[in-house]
């Protein structure tokens, strides 16, 4: 376990909303975010959504009024915390199902739910690179949306079928082991985020 010398708020219990980029019923990435839950520390609450309804985008759509499927998952992130992904990795990069909203959610431009947002990002996939050039594009995304990504340690669930038994359950000890590390610092990445927020305004 990390030092957590960051807890600053000793009590505190931070809300993070999560989502995997994935619509699979059996999918990896959703069932990551299951073992998340199980390992998250107990100053971290995790709120699980899921992407089924929100649309593809479109200005037409945003300018007749966002949808209320987008407009939940955007009212929860901007209460959160912070914000947990696990990003499935297609064709080397982002799939459209989690670029999709990713692009609903960082409107409007340096005013929307993203911007000053704590995330952590996860992913599962077949491949041996576990999503890593998925997790590098998805960061760079949140370059524009003045999103705080946490750094290290990455969670990059490589063989992900070796990893989760037939019921999605994450059963590999060492990846269960960095599951509840990489929860640890976000949440101490939270904490410090939230200190400083605190210090600002007062
Ligand atoms: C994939 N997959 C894949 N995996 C990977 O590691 N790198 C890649 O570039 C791709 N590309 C890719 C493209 C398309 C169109 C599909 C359908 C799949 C495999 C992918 O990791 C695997 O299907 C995962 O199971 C997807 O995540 P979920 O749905 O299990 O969360």
């Amino acid at each position: 376990m990390v030092d957590s010398g960051a807890m600053a708020i000793v009590g505190s219990v931070f809300n993070v909303v999560a989502f995997a980029g994935s619509l699979r019923r059996a999918s990896y990435n959703r069932a990551l975010v299951r073992a998340a839950t199980e390992l998250a520390p107990s100053a971290l609450h995790i709120m699980v959504f899921e992407l089924d309804d929100i649309p593809l985008y479109s200005e037409d759509i945003e300018a007749a009024g966002a949808p209320p499927s987008v407009i939940q998952l955007r009212d929860a992130i901007r209460k959160a915390d912070g914000l947990l992904i696990a990003a499935p990795e297609y064709n080397y990069g982002v799939p459209g199902v989690l670029k999709n909203a990713i692009d609903w959610l960082s409107r409007p431009p340096r005013d929307s739910a993203l911007n000053g947002k704590v995330a952590a990002v996860m992913g599962a996939s077949r491949g041996i690179a576990g999503t890593a050039r998925s997790q590098l594009q998805l960061r760079q995304a949140f370059v524009f949306t003045d999103t705080y990504a946490l750094l290290q340690p990455e969670v990059l669930v490589g063989q992900a079928h070796e990893k989760f038994d037939a019921d999605g359950r994450l059963v590999h000890q060492a990846t269960r082991d960095v599951l509840a590390t990489f929860l640890q610092r976000f949440t101490d990445l939270i904490a410090l985020h939230v200190g400083a927020e605190a210090r600002i305004s007062a």
